[in-house]
């Protein structure tokens, strides 16, 4: 037996990263499509201070983990300052990105060469999502949703009950 063959393998941790103010369909997509890629999955909430979110970080939280709580090998978390800081504390090495069509690539691809420079033994991986989700944005979620249209199919359950207390329909001019 060579010494390598005697070393526990370390689990391979894919973290994926994002705003998730609403998580939507496509998110949920991608999150399932990395289970049989990785041992674990860690969905890694970012803590900006947007003015703008339309959910709070410990909502968002909450709701991904009400949306992923049947998934035994799914953590989420949420982080701030660089993620490639959050990555090493946990000891990952691997970020997924969803790319939903070209118009993604060029940032997409700029995040993934400056976290490769700053942490040289961090590799990003692409994945895409059902062609009906690649369409979809959270920022069009919480347009549809301000201005009243159906987001039934779109977002989870969990999302859409909380909806309507956030972003009321607006009143009828007379
Ligand atoms: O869902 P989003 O808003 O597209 O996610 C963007 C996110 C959270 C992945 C990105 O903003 C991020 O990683 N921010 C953490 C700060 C950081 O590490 N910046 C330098 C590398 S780009």
């Amino acid at each position: 037996m060579s010494s390598s063959d005697s070393k526990t393998t370390a689990p391979k941790i894919g973290v994926y990263p994002g705003s998730f103010d609403p998580i939507h369909n496509g998110h949920v997509d991608i999150i399932e499509r990395c289970f049989p890629i990785f041992d674990e999955v860690v969905v890694a909430v970012l803590r900006n201070t947007s003015k703008e979110a339309l959910f709070s970080i410990d909502e968002r939280v909450e709701i991904l983990r009400e949306v992923l709580a049947d998934r035994p090998r799914c953590r989420v978390e949420s982080f701030s300052g660089l993620l490639v800081d959050f990555m090493s504390e946990i000891g990952a090495r691997t970020i997924v990105r969803g790319l939903r069509a070209v118009s993604d690539f060029e940032s997409e691809f700029q995040m993934a060469l400056m976290n490769r420079r700053l942490d040289p033994r961090v590799e990003t991986v692409f994945l895409t999502p059902k062609e009906e989700y690649s369409y979809l944005s959270s920022r069009l979620i919480k347009e549809v949703s301000r201005l009243g249209g159906d987001l039934a199919g779109l977002v989870p359950q969990a999302v859409l009950e909380r909806m309507p207390q956030r972003t009321p329909k607006p009143k009828p001019t007379a």
